[in-house]
Formats: structure tokens, C-alpha cells, sequence
């Protein structure tokens, strides 16, 4: 239950920390959250004072954390309890709030949970998971149905020396939870409960559009991929049954304490079906994370195109964001981020190396003013960009690739394309290693980090080499930051009707607020010059990422990536 009255977050800046890559404090090659703890003031002067982690609980890390073998321990990488518990109060001291990731649509095949579910037919865990007899095809035991997952093949994993199958719609190592299992939900508001208790601000609920399936599980009739798996998602998503799951969950966890959840729907949601979920009447949740704004190019599924194909869809963006905002506002709150740990770097997808400082800023600029509470991803405010491999293997350090990878050679795609696909697109490069200086391991470690470094980190794209230049991207991003956090400024921008100026405008996204103040955002987001009309009466120019302005007779002539704030009469 929630209510249409201002909540902490309506005045927070997020951003997105990957532990294992943000800093390393014992020496391992491995970030963790002393590493944190003492990136802090770091965070502080940055002017963001809501955190959100990725997922810190015990875990074999076949998909960075999201496979939780142990809700009630900490990653021994990350530290202990104790270290959570020094973060929650270092954040607190500083008015930072802290949120977790809680991955609960499956767990790892090496939770006990499932382990005593394996070993023990008649164990009340069996029913923790989606547990099933194999298809009897002549001589041969094939999965109880043709639905593909997530990750690339069949949803179902058989279990060695039997007949059974387990269902996992993520990696083959991440096993479903049964949420129709009362006694399984229970397990799971104790573990929430608990980190609520500690302290924490609130949860990034991860992959609940997921919670619920068809329990017929019946074959899909749809098209068949070419290893016969079928894509057929609504098989197992956004199911009337979620919204009773959370619902209870609200119930039982949330209900009565000041905390933030966001439920992680990807591409599953429209705004209309979250607003179930999240009205400020009696949605169970807070806020919901789509991906709808993270991959408006064509990159998805462009193997057959060159890199300088991929053109940023503008009007698209357009249209994504401003369809959140005409259906959630005034009705429920809403995040705002264009790219997230799922995707590539944000500088590469839509931004340009070539021009990093430009872009950088301009998409920092674009994103902070609309409506809603806007999150970032850690080292964008450097303007970090993708990593580059030689080899398809390099990829594996994320799991999930390899069963993608075998998925897209089964339906003939030369490796070459998808090499190419993966320096373009993958996940890894927004789960990099944090930038922090030119020193040995760009200031992360002492040791040789568990993954490859960008070697830009020698080239300025760095922390320190950035606070030291007062026109650089960090210094860029603290001053926008610190000025969107102003009481009136933030009151324009949650409160102050938002309009798209000129929608249907290729290259250019602007728009402005008219509110206790009046805003306007002008962004180029191409690598050329565009021109844009304007004609209400320009206040002042709060922020610019170009020497001098080029406007003449109502005409900006915008350079690549240039972007202006401005603040009308
Ligand atoms: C969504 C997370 O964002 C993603 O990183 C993860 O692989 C899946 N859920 C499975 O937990």
C-alpha cells in the first residue's frame, strides 16, 4: 500500500554499483564492501545519496551473483555480515541510502534448498522448485515441454541418473523457485525481513515479471527456434498470480516501513500493467525497472549489421519515455536510467568514444531533468565505455553467454558476427572494473583484477585525472548533479508538467517543464550538427558542454552531442 505523498526518493540521485568491480580493499582481485565503504566520500562529493547493489549474497557467480546459494551469508569475496552492517551505517552517516538486489525467481543448483529438494523425493523443499518427469519419446526422455529460456536452450535441466527435470528459466545453474508454494514464500519474507532489519533502504527485486508460470505447462504451438526450444515468454511472464505473490509480500515485509522496492520487469511490461503493481493506491511495490529505454538502437539481434549501422533511435526514446511518464505520473513514481548492468556501457550504445566528453554529458543532461528519480550507472560519471575482446571465449566470464553463444551457431551465425555482436552488446562491459586512477590495475587493486581491464584507463578515463580537470565529464556530472538536487529544481522536474518540444525531430531530444520554474533540455544526439528552433525566451544557460552558443534568429545549431539546460523566462 502506498500513497500519493513525498517519499525520500522522490528527492534521490541512484547509482548502480556492481561489487565485484568497484573496488578491492584486502588485496584479491575481487571488489567487495570495505571497497566500498571507502569509496564513500568519493560518493558523497559526487552528490548521489541512494546506492544500489548488485546482488552480495553467497554465490558459485555463474551469473555475477544472481544464482544465491545463500541468502543468509554474504559473498566471503564481498566480506561479511559485519561489512554490510558498516556500509549500512557509513551510507546512513552520510544520508546515503542503500538498496539491495534480491534475486528471487530461482535460486543457484547449490542452495541446500534444492540440494535436499534432489537428494529427497519426499522432502518439503522438492516443492521449493519446479521438479518433473521427462517426456518418454520411443527410447528416448526428452524435457516435459519445447520452452526455451532466457539464456539460450531448453528451460529444463535434467537431473543426472534420472528422469527428471528441473525448470530454470535463466541458466541452467539457477533453478526456479515455485512461488505457489506458501511455505516457500514464507522462507522468503523471513530472508527479506531480515536485511530490512539490518538496516537497508529497500530492494531491487529482481526478474519479477517471472514469479509466476503457466503450471499446465503445456508445449508452446509458436514457432520454433532451430534447436526446437520455443520463445514463448508469456509462458512464465507478468501471470495473474504475480500480483497476489507481491501483494503478500507486501503484506509481510514491507508494509508500515519507509523502504524503496523496484521489481525488475525488463521488456515484459507495459506502463499499464505496472501500474497494478505500483499505483500509489495499492500497488505492491514502488517502482518498476523496464528496459524499454536501454536498447532503442538496433543493436539487439544485429549481427548482420556493421558497427556504424547502429543509429540511436531518437524518436523511439521519445516515445519510451514519455509513455512511462503519461501513464505513471500523477499515479506512481517512476525510475529513470538509460542503461543498466543487462547491456552495454551507455557511452558506447548511445554516446560515441570519439566524442565521449560530449556525449557523456549530454546524456547525464537528458536523463537528470525528466520526470522521475534517475539512476546511474557506476563510471558512466567518467564516461566509461565498452570493453573490446578478441575472442568469443573472453565473453564467458559471463555465463550466460555460452549457452547464447550455442544457440546462435546452432541457427548458423558465423563467429565472426558474433564476435563482432559481442563487443557491441554484451553485458560484461557494464560490469567493468571501476576507473579510479592511471595506477597499476587503474586504482581498483593491488593485484591483477578477476577480469580484464579497459586500457583507457591510462587515457583520462579515469577518477582522479577527471577531478583534477574542471571541465571534465565527473566534474560535469557533480555540478548537474548537486543543482538537480536544488528544492526548487527538484520540485520542477517531479512536479512541473513535462512536454517533448518538437517529437517529431530525428536528431534532437528537448523538452521542458513548466513548473515553479521553467526548463527546457536541448540534446543532439548524433555525431553531427543538426539544427533546432526555439522560440520561448531564454533565462539563462545552467548547463553546456560547448565553449560558445551558435544561436541565431531562433535557430541553435547544434554541434555533435551538444546539449544546453536552460532555464526560460
Ligand atoms: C535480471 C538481472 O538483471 C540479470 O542480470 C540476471 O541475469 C537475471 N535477472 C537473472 O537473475
Amino acid at each position: 500500500m502506498n500513497d500519493n505523498i513525498s517519499h525520500w526518493w522522490d528527492h534521490a540521485i541512484g547509482y548502480m554499483i556492481c561489487p565485484v568491480s568497484y573496488q578491492d580493499s584486502n588485496h584479491d582481485g575481487y571488489g567487495d564492501l570495505e571497497g566500498i565503504l571507502s569509496r564513500l566520500p568519493y560518493l558523497q562529493e559526487l552528490g548521489i545519496n541512494l546506492i544500489y547493489l548488485m546482488p552480495i549474497f553467497d554465490s558459485p557467480f555463474f551469473d555475477c551473483g544472481y544464482d544465491v546459494s545463500d541468502y543468509m551469508k554474504i559473498n566471503p569475496h564481498f566480506g561479511t555480515i559485519y561489512d554490510l552492517k558498516a556500509l549500512i551505517a557509513g551510507c546512513h552517516e552520510r544520508g546515503i541510502r542503500l538498496i539491495l538486489d534480491l534475486p528471487l525467481n530461482h535460486t543457484s543448483n547449490q542452495h541446500v534448498w534444492f540440494q535436499e529438494a534432489l537428494a529427497d523425493p519426499y522432502s518439503p523443499k522438492r516443492d521449493y522448485y519446479y521438479i518433473r518427469e521427462g517426456k518418454v519419446v520411443g527410447n528416448e526422455i526428452l524435457p516435459p515441454n519445447n520452452w526455451a529460456s532466457f539464456f539460450g536452450g531448453s528451460c529444463w535441466e535434467r537431473v543426472p541418473n534420472t528422469n527428471l527435470y528441473y525448470l530454470h528459466v535463466f541458466g541452467k545453474t539457477m533453478p526456479d523457485l515455485n512461488w505457489s508454494n506458501p511455505a516457500l514464500r514464507q522462507e522468503i519474507y523471513r530472508i527479506a525481513n531480515y536485511y530490512l532489519d539490518l538496516g537497508v533502504d529497500g530492494f531491487r527485486l529482481d526478474a519479477v515479471s517471472h514469479l509466476a508460470k503457466d503450471l499446465s505447462f503445456e508445449d508452446s504451438s509458436k514457432p520454433a527456434n532451430p534447436d526446437g526450444t520455443v520463445d514463448d515468454y508469456d509462458r512464465f511472464s507478468n501471470r495473474p498470480e504475480m500480483l497476489d505473490y507481491l501483494r503478500e509480500f507486501d503484506e509481510h515485509v514491507t508494509k508500515g516501513r519507509d523502504v524503496l522496492t523496484i521489481g525488475e520487469v525488463g521488456d515484459f511490461m507495459t506502463p499499464t500493467q505496472a501500474l497494478s503493481l505500483v499505483n500509489y493506491k495499492d500497488g505492491p511495490l514502488r517502482m518498476v525497472f523496464n528496459f524499454d529505454t536501454a536498447f532503442d538502437n538496433d543493436s539487439v539481434d544485429s549481427f548482420d549489421k556493421a558497427d556504424d549501422e547502429i543509429k540511436t533511435d531518437v524518436l523511439s526514446l521519445k516515445r519510451n519515455f514519455m509513455r512511462w511518464y503519461d501513464g505513471l505520473y500523477g499515479k506512481a513514481d517512476l525510475p529513470l536510467y538509460w542503461c543498466n548492468h543487462d547491456g552495454p556501457r551507455l557511452l558506447s550504445q548511445y554516446g560515441s568514444t570519439k566524442y565521449r566528453d560530449e556525449s557523456a554529458k549530454m546524456l547525464l543532461t537528458i536523463l537528470l531533468f525528466l520526470y522521475g528519480t534517475p539512476f546511474l550507472q557506476y563510471g558512466e560519471e567518467i564516461g566509461m565505455s565498452n570493453l573490446h575482446f578478441d575472442r568469443i571465449d573472453d565473453f564467458y566470464i559471463d555465463d550466460s553467454k555460452r549457452s547464447e553463444v550455442a544457440s546462435w551457431r546452432k541457427a548458423g551465425i558465423s563467429d565472426d558476427k558474433i564476435l563482432r555482436y559481442l563487443n557491441r552488446t554484451a553485458r560484461l562491459s557494464s560490469r567493468s572494473v571501476m576507473q579510479w586512477s592511471k595506477q597499476a590495475y587503474a586504482g581498483f587493486s593491488s593485484r591483477p583484477p578477476y577480469m580484464p581491464l579497459n586500457h583507457n584507463y591510462t587515457e583520462g578515463v579515469d577518477i582522479a585525472s577527471q577531478m583534477a580537470d574542471p571541465y571534465s565529464i565527473l566534474n560535469f556530472y557533480q555540478y548537474a548533479i548537486l543543482y538537480r538536487r536544488q528544492a526548487l529544481v527538484n520540485d520542477t522536474v517531479m512536479n512541473g508538467p513535462l512536454s517533448i518540444i518538437d517529437p517529431k525531430h530525428p536528431d534532437v531530444f528537448a523538452y521542458r517543464h513548466d513548473g515553479p520554474m521553467r526548463l527546457a533540455v536541448i540534446a543532439n544526439m548524433r555525431p553531427y550538427t543538426t539544427y533546432f528552433s526555439f522560440y520561448s525566451d531564454i533565462k539563462d544557460i545552467k548547463l553546456h558542454n560547448y565553449g560558445d552558443v551558435l544561436f541565431q534568429d531562433h535557430v541553435f545549431t547544434l554541434r555533435p552531442f551538444e546539449v544546453f539546460l536552460l532555464i526560460l523566462q
